[in-house]
């Protein structure tokens, strides 16, 4: 365990290190002293598998220096809307060499120190390359450890923070800021090694207005009172740079369980803990399936509408959207999903963002074994059945030949947030359902459970999963002949022939309603009486793609959605409305959009209005009303579309 020995020395002369006061220099070498064994880890973490490949969207070079331990002492201004600070870096100088390459993008590098006794090294910016940022290059000392303070600040540009006034949230008195790390974003708010295939150990002093609490993905946080509205926290498990998060506001704490619980702002608690009541039940149905969850609590944190994910797994807090706050617990799968990353991404990451379907796919397929234990296999069914139709869609709009469709992907010359899509989640989860069924679930079981045991805390390219795939599980059971099949699914377009397409008993019962509201108009409520949010999902998409004013009149008549709180059928009805340019539904659109920053739901809908051939100025128009509430991650996809 990392034992923070003297956060109350370091955090108490925070003002000293302030921006305001450049040049204390004195007093800031012997605080620092303070602050740099406050962050000594005991635990060494492992780094690297050996044969990782070059991450091509990092400067880092970790084979010559990787950081292991990063000691943040930051200072949040809402005013001026910036973080400012210092990150104090522990450094493996494994070749003894003198040079530190950490990766920065849009952040003020002021001047880095070096050693304990802190003094000032050189450092250069080198040249900003697309999306990647300047990649920041450190002079070392030639020992093998060591420290490296690097003071910065973070700018207008910094793409990883969300800046909300108190109008944008629910509270309407204080402000809101969060980060969002995944991809390659962690660099806009800290200097670091940002590649999921580096890991350290974390701890930070932060800093925030007095009424406002600071949140982060670490596995204790304590109030430092003396030092007036600072939060120490500590992640002693090493994570890589993308998971490392922060949120500040007006936050309040509720518990579901021992070690589960909800922040929300105070009017959202009650809400979230009643639509979260299960989360205690899905840690404990996970652990039965995969082994002891590793990261002490689990916790949610419900954000304001514009978070730009249904959620994020950051550790030991989830990071979500409200727009999962159905009333009904009917869309706690995505809870179980971000849940499941705690194994599949947190523990066992993807190498490189090529490799991002080790962390989905299996992410997807572990979230639905979740929801069936606890909800039995025709919930999961159902889950799975309506996961298959969107990858449908995602794989006609790529083209069945697009590389982009690849398990494996190669995103190395572009944003790997272009190339990230429901491939990676529903296509990897069909593959992982495929071995499944080649071994029996008994022994597939026990392979990933042992894959997550002997790979924990480590990186994981897709090379080296089909080599311990085909060693522990294929080779065993004689199933070695099927590695033409394997590769198929990794290495080749769409979807393999003869893919088994799942199948949901609940679905077609709900089917057999359709077809009579399709022949006479009407469905007796007795048949949908008992129906989930999914069966009334799937039941809109069996409409056929044109409908015309008095049929989409007729189903909102009888069906009320659009004004469906469930956030994924008002999104389903909205897409019919845009597809069919059925106006009535519009206002209801424009108000949506607008509120709303999860990007599944406002890229389609766009997308949409783009393509019915007569909305493109409309949707300009609803753009620049929403691009206030959204977040760089929403808003850069949105203004793609209309390039
Ligand atoms: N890790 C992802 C979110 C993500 C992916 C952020 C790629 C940045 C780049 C998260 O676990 C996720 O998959 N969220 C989904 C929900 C899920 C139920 C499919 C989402 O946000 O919709
Ligand atoms: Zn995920």
């Amino acid at each position: 365990m990392l034992i923070a020995k003297a956060p109350l020395a370091s955090s108490a002369l925070w003002p000293l290190l302030s921006p305001m006061k450049p040049n204390s220099f004195c007093i800031l070498a012997v605080l620092l002293l303070a602050g740099i064994q406050a962050c000594q880890s005991d635990k060494t973490p492992t780094n690297q598998v050996p044969e990782m490949p070059k991450d091509q969207h990092s400067a880092a070079r970790p084979d010559h220096a990787v950081v292991t331990h990063t000691h943040l002492n930051l200072h949040v201004d809402f005013k001026k809307k910036e973080i400012s600070g210092v990150a104090i870096l522990t450094v493996n100088n494994k070749v003894k060499g003198t040079e530190l390459m950490l990766d920065t993008r849009n952040l003020e590098i002021e001047n880095v120190f070096l050693g304990d006794e802190l003094h000032p090294t050189k450092f250069e910016l080198l040249a900003e390359q697309k999306f990647l940022g300047k990649p920041l290059k450190i002079n070392i000392e030639t020992k093998e450890n060591q420290k490296v303070l690097v003071r910065y600040r973070t700018t207008a540009q910094s793409d990883a923070l969300q800046w909300l006034e108190p109008s944008q949230t629910a509270g309407k008195q204080h402000p809101f800021l969060f980060t969002q790390g995944q991809a390659i974003l962690s660099r806009t708010w800290f200097p670091c090694q940002d590649s999921p295939g580096i890991r350290f150990t974390y701890s930070a002093d932060v800093h925030v207005p007095r009424g406002l609490r600071p949140i982060m993905s670490a596995e204790t946080s304590r109030m430092d009172t003396v030092n007036g509205g600072a939060f120490h926290f500590d992640m002693s498990r090493p994570i890589p740079a993308y998971l490392v998060a922060l949120s500040v506001g007006d936050l309040s704490f509720k518990d579901i369980d021992k070690r589960t619980g909800v922040y929300a702002e105070p009017s959202m608690l009650g809400k979230s803990a009643f639509e979260f009541s299960e989360m205690g039940k899905m840690v404990d149905a996970a652990e039965s399936i995969y082994g002891s969850y590793r990261w002490g609590r689990y916790d949610v944190l419900v954000l304001p509408p514009s978070f730009p994910f249904g959620g994020m797994e950051n550790p030991c807090v989830t990071f979500a959207t409200p727009t999962i706050l159905a009333g009904d617990k009917s869309l706690t799968s995505l809870i179980a999903h971000e849940l499941a990353h705690s194994w599949s991404g947190n523990l066992v990451t993807n190498a490189n963002w090529n490799d991002f379907w080790l962390n989905e796919g299996f992410t997807v397929y572990f979230e639905r074994r979740i929801m069936e234990k606890l909800e039995g296999k025709e919930y999961a069914d159902m889950l799975a059945l309506l996961g298959y139709e969107d990858l449908k869609e995602t794989l006609d709009e790529l083209g069945q030949d697009s590389p982009d469709t690849h398990l494996k992907l190669s995103l190395d010359t572009r944003d790997p947030d272009d190339g990230m899509n429901d491939v990676a989640y529903e296509k990897g989860y069909l593959f992982l359902c495929h071995l499944e069924k080649l071994v029996g679930r008994e022994k597939w079981d026990a392979f990933v459970k042992g894959y997550f045991d002997e790979f924990a805390f480590q990186s994981m390219t897709t090379e080296h999963f089909v080599e311990y795939l085909n060693s522990k599980l294929l080779v065993p059971n004689k199933i070695a002949t099927d590695q033409a099949n394997i590769d198929n699914w990794i290495y080749k377009p769409g979807l393999p022939s003869g893919v088994e397409v799942p199948k949901s008993s609940r679905f077609d019962v709900a089917e057999k309603a359709t077809n009579q509201y399709v022949q006479t108009g009407k469905i007796e409520s007795s048949q949908t009486s008992k129906w989930s949010s999914h069966e009334w999902l799937h039941f809109l998409r069996s409409f056929p793609a044109k409908m015309n004013t008095a049929q989409m009149q007729n189903l909102d008549k009888q069906f009320h959605f659009s004004q469906s709180g469930n956030s994924e059928l008002l999104f389903e009805w909205l897409m019919m409305s845009v597809r069919n340019q059925y106006r009535t539904s519009y206002p209801t659109m424009e108000i949506f959009l607008v509120h709303t920053g999860r990007r599944k739901f406002v890229l389609p809908i766009y997308k949409a209005l783009i393509a019915n051939g007569k909305d493109t100025e409309l949707a300009k128009q609803i753009f620049v009303k929403a691009k206030p509430n959204y977040h760089s991650v929403t808003s850069t996809s949105v203004e793609n579309l209309f390039k």
